[in-house]
C-alpha cells in the first residue's frame, strides 16, 4: 500500500479510462496526483483518487499545447514539490483506409497520440533531469507493436510512441530516468465503447475478443497495475521496454490445437 509513498505522479488523460484508473491505483499506493485532460469533468474514478491521495491537482489542457503543458508542469512542481512519474495516457481513436483519409485527420491522430506524448515528456524530463530520477510510462497499444486492419493513423501514432519510448530510455538512462511503454490490448473504457460504432466494427467484435487468448477484453485497472509496476521501484532494472498487457493478443495465432489437446 505504499509503493508510491512521497512520490508525485503526473497523468495525462486523467479524466477517464486508463488515465483515471492509474490515478486511483497510484493514489492508493500513497502518491500525490496531478491530472491533465482536455475534458471538463473527470470521472468517478478520478474523484475517488482525489479522496485517497495526500495531495491532488487537476488542470484542463490539450496535450498538444506546448505552452499550456509547460505552465502546468511548472505549477505541479510548485504545488506538489517534484515530479517522480509521468504517465502519458491522453489519446484518441482513429484509423480507416488511407486513400480515403484527409491529411488533417491523419495529423489529428498523430498530434494527440504522438506529439501529445512528446510534449509532456519534454517538459517533465527537465524536472526529472534536475532531480536525476524519474519514471515515464507511455500508454501505447498492441497496435504500436504489430499491424492491424484499418489501423493506419492510430497504428502509426502508437508505433511512434513505442520508438520514442525506446529512444528516450537510451538517452536518459545514465541520468537516472527510466522510460517504458505499456501496450494494452482492447480495454473496456469510454474509448473502447466508442470504437464499435466506427465503420461497422461491431460486426467483428467477437472475433477481436477471441483474438485475446484469455478470451475476454481487458479492464482499465489491469493496465493501471502494469503502469504502477513500471512506475515503481519494483521495475528498477527495466527501461526501454514495451510491455504488452493484452490477454495474449500478441502471443501468436490460435487454430484450435489447444482444444484438440483437451485444453479448452
Ligand atoms: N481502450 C483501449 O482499448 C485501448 C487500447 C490500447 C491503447 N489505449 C490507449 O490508452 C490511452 C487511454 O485510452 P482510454 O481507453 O482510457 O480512453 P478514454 O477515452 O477513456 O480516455 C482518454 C482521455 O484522454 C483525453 N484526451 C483526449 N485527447 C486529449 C488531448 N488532446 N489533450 C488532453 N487530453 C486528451 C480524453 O478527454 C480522455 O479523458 C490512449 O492513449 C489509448 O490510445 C486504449
Amino acid at each position: 500500500m505504499n509503493r508510491m509513498q512521497d512520490r508525485v505522479a503526473l497523468i495525462t488523460g486523467a479524466a477517464s479510462g486508463i488515465g483515471s484508473a492509474c490515478a486511483l491505483r497510484f493514489a492508493e499506493e500513497g502518491a500525490a496526483i496531478a491530472g491533465i485532460d482536455v475534458g471538463e469533468s473527470p470521472d468517478e474514478r478520478w474523484r475517488r483518487a482525489c479522496e485517497v491521495a495526500p495531495k491532488h491537482l487537476f488542470a484542463r489542457a490539450d496535450v498538444r499545447d506546448d505552452a499550456a503543458i509547460g505552465e502546468i508542469v511548472a505549477r505541479v512542481r510548485r504545488e506538489l514539490g517534484r515530479i517522480d512519474v509521468l504517465v502519458n495516457s491522453a489519446g484518441t481513436a482513429g484509423g480507416g483506409a488511407v486513400h480515403e483519409m484527409a491529411p488533417e485527420e491523419f495529423e489529428r491522430v498523430i498530434g494527440i497520440n504522438l506529439t501529445g506524448t512528446f510534449i509532456p515528456c519534454r517538459h517533465v524530463l527537465r524536472v526529472m533531469l534536475e532531480q536525476r530520477s524519474g519514471s515515464i510510462v507511455n500508454i501505447a497499444s498492441i497496435e504500436g507493436l504489430q499491424g492491424a486492419e484499418g489501423g493506419s493513423s492510430y497504428n502509426a501514432s502508437k508505433g511512434g510512441v513505442v520508438l520514442l519510448t525506446r529512444s528516450m530510455a537510451m538517452d536518459y538512462a545514465r541520468v537516472g530516468i527510466r522510460v517504458n511503454a505499456v501496450c494494452p490490448g482492447f480495454i473496456e473504457t469510454p474509448m473502447f465503447d466508442a470504437i464499435w460504432g466506427m465503420g461497422g466494427l461491431e460486426e467483428v467484435r467477437d472475433k477481436i475478443r477471441e483474438a485475446h487468448q484469455l478470451g475476454r477484453f481487458g479492464k482499465a485497472t489491469e493496465i493501471a497495475d502494469a503502469a504502477l509496476f513500471l512506475a515503481s521501484d519494483e521495475s528498477s532494472f527495466i527501461t526501454g521496454q514495451a510491455l504488452a498487457v493484452d490477454g495474449g493478443f500478441t502471443a501468436g495465432h490460435r487454430f484450435g490445437v489447444a482444444r484438440l489437446m483437451g485444453l479448452e
